[in-house]
């Protein structure tokens, strides 16, 4: 069975995800990253994360064997960020607030989390790369994240956390 790349699109929009910037650091050192919802929790023993990485996007050399990221967890006034670094071709840190974290790249002021990884290994994964991230340290507060369901984000009910 065959089915069309926009069709796919539609069908996976209805798996409703958090939402996550990837941070990272380029070549010379320079904090980079991108908005991603393909992120899960692999392993607990040990703690590994996996995360899709486009291999088009413009990062995409950032993510190699023993290099470092960091999946921050968006909160629900995050939306603004999370395009951001969705869009390519801009300073996506102009005027935001971070600092670097135990691994070098960047924890974002308001986020709802983060785990801090180095990669251990690199699959094909079609039009993505399978990265796969031992965490070095972890933290979360907060319970209103922000969701992407069907292509808009969303919201929790103010009454269901
Ligand atoms: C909600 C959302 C989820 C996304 N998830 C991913 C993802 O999991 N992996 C990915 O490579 N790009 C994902 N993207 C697209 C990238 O954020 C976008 O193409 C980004 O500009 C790529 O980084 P670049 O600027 O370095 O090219 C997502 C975008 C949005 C809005």
């Amino acid at each position: 069975m065959s089915i069309e790349p926009q069709e796919l699109r539609r069908v996976m929009g209805h798996f409703a995800t958090g939402v996550t910037v990837i941070t990272t650091k380029d070549k010379d050192g320079a904090p980079n990253g991108l908005t991603a919802n393909a992120f899960m929790s692999l392993s607990l023993n040990p703690p590994l994360v996996v995360i899709g990485v486009d291999k088009a996007a413009q990062c995409y050399s950032c993510f190699e064997p023993q290099s470092m990221f960091t999946v921050n967890f968006l909160s629900e006034d995050q939306e603004e960020v999370s395009r951001r670094f969705a869009t390519k071709g801009i300073d996506k840190f102009a005027g935001l607030q971070w600092h670097a974290g135990r691994n070098g790249a960047a924890i974002l002021d308001g986020a709802l989390g983060y785990v801090e990884c180095k990669i251990t290994q690199c699959h094909d994964g079609g039009d993505h790369t399978i990265v796969v991230g031992e965490i070095v340290d972890a933290k979360a507060s907060g319970d209103r994240p922000l969701i992407f369901f069907k292509g808009k984000y969303q919201r929790m009910p103010a009454s269901s956390v």
